[in-house]
């Protein structure tokens, strides 16, 4: 049978988790507020923001809104993070990507304070990964190494290979891999056989932002399967960069979409914020 990794159960496990460890700081007096960010209102965003709100109050950590224009200034943007950045009242920051042309995702992340960088964006977050030092997670790839934990997936020693390369998720997501002592491939568009690399995975982590690309045939009998992507299909249904119906015929254990790595995302953003105020 194969196992499905059941990423809203494991992230409700993790809230709870959180609110109880947020309940206690509560009684010593600490407080933990996020400031979201958002400019313009596309569709998506709109709905992870709501996410990431609902989240901090069900967690008990105070979340501040801001809504910009679409047509906001960078300059103005910055300004406001700074402000943020002074505020001592703010222990975590997030803008939500992505963002208008005008504005430069890569100046906005800089001007984060690493130290309220709760998305692990900030190139000296990054730096931190790669080097083991401590410092915040990009939320995906850590909620990732949760969901392989929890489920009872040793990593030590895996062949993992992780398709994709960004930023957000392919490149932390090799590290974090890496740390856990795993094997790591990580595959992209050029990469040559891509059906002959990726199915040397024990662990295939998929983040290629296009739907159902992975068929069986990318494959190894008893693999598991972790899916980043989310697609809406014609019909207006949900699916991800792997074809579910096929590959859980091959895999030992496999992610849904939904249901899988999204709920994890705003488990992780969460526990970074708890983290602004852990010693
Ligand atoms: N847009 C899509 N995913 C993310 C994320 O993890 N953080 C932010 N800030 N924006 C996103």
């Amino acid at each position: 049978m194969t196992q499905m990794i059941d990423g809203k159960a494991i992230s409700a496990k993790i809230k709870e988790e959180l609110k109880a460890e947020v309940g206690q700081k509560k009684e010593e007096g600490k407080e933990i507020c996020l400031a979201v960010v958002q400019v313009g209102n596309d569709a998506a965003s709109c709905v992870y923001v709501n996410n990431k709100k609902k989240a901090c109050a069900f967690v008990g950590i105070k979340s501040l809104a801001y809504e910009l224009e679409e047509t906001v200034s960078e300059e103005e943007l910055l300004l406001l993070i700074e402000k943020l950045n002074q505020d001592e009242k703010v222990n975590g920051i997030l803008v939500q990507l992505p963002l208008p042309e005008h504005i430069s995702e890569e100046r906005v992340i800089n001007a984060i304070s690493p130290s309220k960088d709760v998305d692990g964006f900030h190139p000296v977050n990054v730096g931190n990964l790669c080097i083991g030092r401590k410092g915040f997670l990009p939320c995906t790839p850590a909620g990732i190494i949760q969901l392989l934990k929890r489920s009872g997936v040793e990593i030590e020693g895996k062949e993992c290979v992780v398709i994709g390369r960004s930023n957000i998720v392919g490149k932390p997501m090799q590290m974090l891999l890496l740390r856990e002592n795993g094997t790591v491939t990580i595959a992209h568009s050029r990469t040559k056989n891509l059906k002959e690399v990726a199915k040397r995975a024990d662990i295939l982590v998929v983040a290629v932002g296009k739907p159902k690309f992975i068929t069986a045939d990318f494959v190894k009998e008893g693999a598991v399967v972790i899916d980043v992507g989310i697609h809406r299909n014609n019909e207006n249904k949900l699916c991800g960069d792997v074809d579910f119906d096929s590959v859980k015929e091959k895999a030992s254990a496999i992610t849904p979409v939904p249901g899988g790595v999204g709920p994890m995302t705003i488990a992780m953003l969460m526990n970074n914020c708890v983290e602004t105020i852990r010693n």
